[in-house]
């Protein structure tokens, strides 16, 4: 069941964001998955202006670039220091490790992690292309934490942040779409004209591993979050 939150731009999304959060610590949620990009930084912003304590929980973020430290300006985790984790520790906060030596241990340990620590309420963005977390279309919906092949698409997205083309990571660790549906409650955002055809085909398509976000209408408590500009292609 997805309930459907409309409101009228990324502004109010992190009103409504942070009210979710605020539901979900009240209800004595203690495990919070979080997500990098523009779309969550609103909801942070609030939680981060706000007297909620995180000092006695976990978060688990999706992904995380392969080859980058924690301490990269480009890395994940070093979005979440600057945009939240500052401000608002955790007990624990868990990113994957980029420069982990040894891949395959690298997706287990994570996932033993999300295993451990079950989320309560995974927050996610969306790609133009439906993508949650790096599961870009074609991802099978068994895929717990992997390492990722970028798409050429991604490659040049990210292009932009980076001084080299060369210096964009190819490779990114991730969160598989079965780690995902794992979690308790899960919030999907999603802003702007870009997303709207994602947005409809998530909650109207068929569920097919073509649309990875469309594998939430399988899950049962789903809350998504649209603007006008993102709900514009919903009937
Ligand atoms: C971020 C992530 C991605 C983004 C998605 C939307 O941790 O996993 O799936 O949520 O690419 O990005 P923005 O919010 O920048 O539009």
């Amino acid at each position: 069941v997805m309930k459907i939150i409309k409101v009228q731009d990324q502004t109010m999304g992190g009103k409504a964001g942070f009210a979710q959060f605020d539901a979900a610590l009240k209800q004595g949620a203690s495990t919070f998955g979080l997500a990098t990009g523009s779309t969550p930084i609103t909801i942070y912003e609030e939680i981060v202006a706000s007297d909620l304590d995180f000092s006695e929980k976990t978060s688990i973020n999706l992904d995380e670039y392969v080859g980058l430290s924690g301490d990269d300006v480009q890395s994940y985790a070093y979005f979440m220091h600057e945009h939240l984790f500052n401000a608002k520790p955790f007990a624990q906060s868990y990113v994957p490790n980029g420069l982990a030596e040894d891949a395959d241990a690298e997706v287990k340990r994570y996932e033993e992690i999300i295993d451990a620590n079950p989320i309560d309420l995974q927050l996610l963005g969306l790609g133009q292309n439906g993508h949650i977390g790096f599961n870009e279309p074609g991802t099978s919906f068994n895929e717990t934490t992997h390492k990722v092949t970028l798409t050429q698409s991604t490659i040049d997205a990210n292009a932009r942040f980076f001084e080299d083309e060369n210096d964009v990571p190819r490779y990114a660790y991730s969160m598989g779409i079965a780690s995902i549906m794992k979690s308790k409650n899960i919030l999907l955002v999603a802003y702007g004209e870009a997303k709207a055809a994602a947005v409809a085909a998530m909650i109207e398509g068929p569920v097919t591993e073509d649309m990875p976000a469309s594998v939430l209408q399988n899950h049962a408590n789903v809350t998504v979050i649209v603007d006008e500009a993102a709900a514009s292609k919903l009937s």
